[in-house]
């Protein structure tokens, strides 16, 4: 059995211009960077960074999200890397399968349905949430008991359309909504600093003290390794929420997913990607620096769903609680619309090489862009968002954003050994350094986060195997291209179709 089989660069490369399989070239390093912003701003820093100072790191925040933000440069840079050499759709899938073989690219793309179509479930929940309460509107329409959460239904739906309709158009949509996000998260930041109380700022780290905690699966897994109490505040307070906030910067790698789409991917992948990481770090820093400052970390009122209008509000500021909330709903929108537009492209390129039914790769004559993917992401995000239970499930969304990162950093170093000749129009300075820094800080924030994630995480990965086996293993086109060139007494491997 060959289950490491190696697809080549040049293969998948050459693979992206067949006709029938072709997307259309079109982005620019500004649309890239429009849309790395666009997706990574969102729940994580309009809920996640008041939730997080309230309970693990006090005011302290700042530094979490700094620490997030080193382990994403580090794993940016290895991106950076892949997508300049491999531009082909489908992101750290298609870097793996050209480094450490099939078995392991298939796990990635499974692994990415966490990241990505997950990931726009629960933000769309937000979207939601924040309509409601906006609008007043009645509460059974962003879901209760018995009803599904309607909101969400719907603006993923709408999302659909518009992935289906032009990857150009999103992100025109896609640029005007960045603009309004922007402008209120600066508005955040500049307003929010004539409201500072230095007196909030003290304690900055909060001594540490024991967690509340019902089980012994809602402690860390590097607690429970350990067997140490399980703790909140202090330093390791720190950690813990940066594993948490990391949330916020998911997303830059998804840029890495638009390479076969855009116009000049050596030169505009690596600005794209670096240029939106850099651009998020510097707001979220500032942003969590004011409003830890305007609300002391241990009011009620920062752990709520929306922190950043409570902060405003706590200061007598009602409109302008009002005008971040329109800024999160804008905000949201994008973040669903992007995730969505990695899982299809992802889900298209492991189509494109029958680990999933062929029929799913075909593109649109007209719109370019792979609509049957589409759609199928849109109903199973949309059923995903409206009938289940997540409050739960999204700390998968982090975990499986990370081991990602984690492979991608590993494939680095392995295709400099195995392919030391190929152009690397990007390169990872310091390698294999950085990118070994990349796996250990990936890993840290993952045995930061909880056991139940953890047992939920390798749930998820069997089930990937189980299908791998049932049906990615015998109908894959390299699988498929290797045997006939047995039969054949071949030495060259030829596409089958
Ligand atoms: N980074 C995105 C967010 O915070 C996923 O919503």
């Amino acid at each position: 059995m060959d289950l490491f089989r190696i697809k080549s660069v040049e293969r998948s490369i050459e693979e992206t211009d067949e006709p029938e399989h072709r997307l259309k070239k079109e982005l620019s390093a500004w649309d890239l960077t429009v849309f790395g912003v666009g997706v990574m701003i969102g729940t994580g820093i309009f809920v996640l960074t008041g939730e997080q100072a309230f309970s693990n790191a006090g005011p302290a925040i700042v530094i979490s999200f700094a620490l997030a933000g080193i382990t994403c440069g580090l794993a940016a840079l290895c991106y950076a890397e892949f997508a300049s050499t491999v531009p082909v759709a489908g992101s750290a899938y298609t870097f793996s399968y050209a480094t450490l073989g099939e078995l392991i690219a298939w796990i990635i793309g499974w692994d990415l349905v966490l990241e990505l179509a997950l990931g726009a479930a629960v933000v769309s929940r937000g979207w939601s949430a924040y309509l409601q309460s906006l609008f007043d509107l009645p509460t059974w329409l962003a879901g209760d008991e018995a009803t599904p959460d309607f909101g969400a239904i719907a603006i993923v739906l709408a999302l659909t359309v518009l992935g289906v309709l032009g990857t150009k158009l999103s992100g025109r949509f896609t640029s005007v909504l960045v603009i309004v996000k922007v402008a209120v998260v600066t508005f955040v930041i500049v307003a929010g600093l004539f409201f500072i109380k230095l007196s909030n700022y003290t304690p900055f780290i909060p001594d540490s003290k024991p967690a509340e905690t019902e089980s012994g699966l809602d402690s860390t897994l590097l607690q429970s390794v350990f067997g140490v109490e399980p703790s909140v505040f202090g330093v390791y307070g720190i950690i813990a929420a940066a594993s948490v906030v990391f949330f916020a910067f998911i997303g830059f790698d998804i840029v890495a997913t638009s390479a076969e789409e855009t116009k000049n991917p050596q030169r505009d992948m690596p600005r794209g990607i670096l240029g939106s990481l850099a651009i998020v770090t510097v707001l979220y820093a500032a942003v969590s620096f004011v409003v830890t400052g305007m609300l002391k970390y241990s009011d009620e009122r920062m752990n709520t769903a929306a922190p950043l209008a409570e902060a405003f509000k706590a200061n007598d500021l009602e409109w302008a609680s009002k005008l971040i909330s329109t800024g999160a709903i804008a905000g949201l929108t994008t973040v669903i619309l992007v995730l969505m537009l990695g899982q299809s492209r992802v889900l298209f390129a492991m189509s494109r090489d029958g680990l999933l039914p062929v029929a799913f790769a075909k593109v649109h004559p007209r719109f370019g862009t792979p609509y049957r993917i589409t759609i199928a992401t849109g109903v199973f995000v949309a059923a995903l968002a409206g009938f289940v239970p997540l409050s739960e499930l999204s700390k998968l969304v982090s975990i499986g954003t990370l081991f990602a990162f984690m492979l991608v950093s590993a494939g680095v170093i392995i295709l400099r050994r195995t392919r030391s000749d190929l152009h690397r129009p990007f390169r990872v300075p310091a390698v294999p350094l950085i990118p070994i820094l990349s796996i250990v800080t990936c890993l840290w924030l993952m045995v930061n986060l909880s056991v139940e994630t953890w047992v939920r995480f390798l749930i998820w990965l069997a089930i990937g195997f189980v299908v791998y086996f049932a049906y990615g293993y015998r109908s894959s086109r390299l699988g498929r291209g290797l045997r006939q060139a047995d039969v054949d007494g071949d030495e060259d491997v030829a596409p089958v179709r």
